[in-house]
């Protein structure tokens, strides 16, 4: 038997493996429910050997106490700010100054993103996590180091033997988990943070740790100090080093000969920004020589040595013609800003998201007014705030009746968002039906909005069950419907059946439960009507279900007028069992796979589950230890890659083949 103080110690070392291998290089090599056995096995010995237990341990991360506020720290350096560049010139003219006040030394320069969240100082003594403090006035800032504690990113425990030494760089939440967060305030009720980095602000400055380690923030790290001075000659070392203790570090960065690469990377992002789970706001750029930052030196409030490009906002202001209301599949009713179309960074925007009642008469925005609106990375535009009032304006009118169906409208208590409560609302239905016909859902091409329309119109399609029982007679009586067409789309439904349990139970649109909820759900009990059965206490076995979506699924299925469609897609021969038989010894044992591009009919998430259930690996970058990419439709660089370092290239066909095969 292994003594429990070198079994504790081998688990943490795996631990901290794999917390660095998902958190910060995205790249797992074990399933979530293999890290959790992990976690377990520690928690239980910590348990029973209390006196094992230290305060960085990986499961400590949201050990920290309530607190009453925060105690104020002095930085070890003036934690400075930068001198910025709006434009190409003013970058020019940087440049100029930094070759002037070198004499023409040769040199070069780091270009880096500049992340849109907020500053902060971690401090570390041999090699343990110690203290997290925010930039504040630069001088000194708060103590955030049990809410620090809980970003997954950021190790506890590095292998480092200094005995103190301190990262810099950026707290920041991911526009995912941006949105997620969002929607669920929406949900209960509270206003919507306005931006990514007012969230991040937000959650780090919460009192309970608990909370802030459900908000997902990350950290990316740009600075590494002794004693409030770099370790390290030059800026680019230092992030090599950082990354190489385990510190999250942008691996969008470059080093730069002169200024015209510097604009080259700034413009490169600039078009490129949208794509990144993040937004930033711009392009860092530093010297990199430690030595010649010594020599440029610093004005009264930023260094000499480096500048900020800042991207120009992506606001324009328009106005208001109209508010109109779109009902959601939920019933949730949405006001959107009808726009007189304006063109923000190369885009036309027509309308904007107002998201709800309370976020009107926050802005204070009547109809008629002006309004500054903003591109940020998602995709639809919104109103950051009423710029002048209208001449002729006058106040929205929330509509007490839905307006499609007519039928009622409430607010629910504790809710930011009206619903219109009739099931049978067209609006909801046609808006299930997109839903259940989705391309990642029950993949029905040809279903589209133009079809679901009259589809509803005509009575066709009263609840999606009846999709499966459309003819070629009834489909042939709609505008623009020829016979080949209404084939083709019988014949989708009807391959629609073959579709795997997760997906039938996200088309069921039962709140809370998306993609990723559905499969677990489904990996748990292997079936729908095993699911239909559990109590909430069962429902919460599931990975990443909690109290909140085991009571939408419990409280979905109890419901009549869901069974009754349950009761009709069960008849139509839809799946409703699942095997998952996630072997160590399937065909895929040993083997790594990296998915690039979209595959025609699997999701990610789906292709994933597949290979892993094979017992493969599934990686995000490619490598030479990578023995299958699988590619897709716009497959870019890894593609590339793969055929430069001789790998098979497989396509989703064939992936299905080598798995049953
Ligand atoms: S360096 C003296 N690098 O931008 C060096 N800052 O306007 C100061 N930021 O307060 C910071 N990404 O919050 C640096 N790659 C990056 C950055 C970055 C974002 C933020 C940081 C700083 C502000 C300066």
């Amino acid at each position: 038997m292994k003594d429990p103080a070198s079994e504790v110690e081998e688990l943490r070392n795996q631990l901290r493996r794999h917390e660095h291998l998902y958190y910060v290089l995205d790249q797992p090599e074990i399933s979530d429910a293999e890290y959790d056995a992990l976690m377990r096995r520690l928690q239980q010995l910590e348990t029973e050997h209390p006196e094992l237990l230290t305060a960085n341990s990986p499961t400590q991360r949201v050990g920290g106490k309530p607190r009453e506020g925060f105690v104020k720290v002095r930085h070890s350096a003036q934690m400075l700010s930068l001198d910025n560049a709006l434009n190409e010139g003013e970058l020019r003219d940087f440049d100029r100054r930094v070759r002037e006040l070198l004499g023409d030394a040769p040199f070069r320069y780091v270009a880096e993103l500049k992340m849109d969240g907020l500053s902060m100082a971690v401090h570390y003594r041999r090699g343990q996590f110690e203290q997290a403090v925010t930039r504040g006035d630069g001088t000194t800032g708060e103590d955030v180091t049990e809410n620090a504690r809980t970003i997954r990113s950021l190790p506890l425990h590095v292998n480092n033997s200094l005995a103190a030494f301190e990262v810099r760089g950026e707290t920041v939440m991911n526009r995912r988990a941006f949105e997620r967060l969002n929607a669920e305030r929406e949900e209960r009720g509270l206003s919507r943070f306005a931006n990514p980095r007012n969230a991040a602000a937000g959650s780090l400055r919460l009192l309970e740790p608990q909370i802030t380690a459900s908000r997902r923030l990350d950290y990316y790290s740009y600075s590494l100090l002794g004693e409030g001075r770099p370790l390290f000659p030059s800026h680019w070392e230092s992030l090599d080093e950082l990354a190489r203790l385990g510190f999250k570090v942008n691996n969008h960065r470059k080093l730069c000969a002169d200024v015209e690469e510097a604009l080259a990377f700034c413009a490169q992002w600039e078009a490129g920004r949208d794509g990144l789970p993040y937004e930033i706001d711009g392009v860092v750029l530093k010297v990199d020589s430690v030595d010649q930052q010594g020599q440029l030196g610093y004005t009264a409030k930023a260094p000499r040595w480096a500048i900020a490009y800042k991207y120009p906002a992506r606001q324009a202001v328009t106005t208001v013609e109209d508010i109109e209301v779109q009902v959601g599949r939920t019933g949730a009713l949405t006001p959107v800003a009808r726009l007189k179309p304006v063109e923000v960074s190369g885009v036309t925007v027509s309308r904007a998201t107002l998201h709800n009642e309370d976020e009107i008469e926050r802005l204070g925005l009547q109809i008629g007014d002006a309004v500054v609106i903003e591109r940020s990375g998602d995709v639809i535009p919104k109103v950051v705030r009423v710029h002048s009032q209208g001449s002729y304006r006058r106040p929205f009118q929330f509509p007490a009746e839905c307006p499609v169906c007519g039928g009622k409208v409430v607010r629910a208590e504790g809710e930011a968002a009206r619903r219109c409560i009739n099931t049978n609302c067209k609006a909801r239905l046609k808006e299930s039906i997109l839903h259940f016909a989705a391309r990642s859902v029950m993949n029905i091409d040809g279903v589209g909005e133009a079809l679901v329309d009259q589809l509803v119109d005509r009575g066709l399609v009263e609840s999606v069950a009846d999709l499966y029982s459309l003819t070629l007679e009834k489909l042939m009586t709609l505008e623009r419907m020829g016979k080949k067409s209404a084939g083709n789309i019988l014949r989708n439904i009807e391959a629609s059946k073959q579709s795997l349990l997760p997906r039938v139970l996200n088309a069921l649109g039962i709140r809370f439960v998306g993609e990723r909820t559905a499969v677990f759900l489904a990996e748990a009990f292997g079936s729908l009507d095993r699911i239909a059965q559990a109590d909430g206490e069962e429902l919460q076995a599931a990975e990443e279900v909690g109290p909140k979506v085991a009571e939408s699924v419990f409280l979905f299925f109890r419901e009549p007028r869901n069974q009754e469609l349950i009761r009709r897609l069960r008849e139509a021969g839809l799946q409703f069992t699942y095997q998952v038989t996630r072997s160590k010894a399937g065909p895929f044992r040993g083997r790594t796979f990296v998915l690039t591009g979209t595959l025609p009919n699997l999701t990610r998430e789906e292709a994933t589950r597949l290979i892993e259930t094979a017992g493969g690996k599934v990686s995000t970058s490619v490598s030479k230890k990578t023995s299958y990419v699988v590619a897709g439709k716009d497959a870019g660089s890894k593609l590339q890659k793969a055929e430069e370092l001789g790998i098979a290239v497989l396509g989703e066909d064939d992936l299905l083949r080598l798995i049953e095969g």
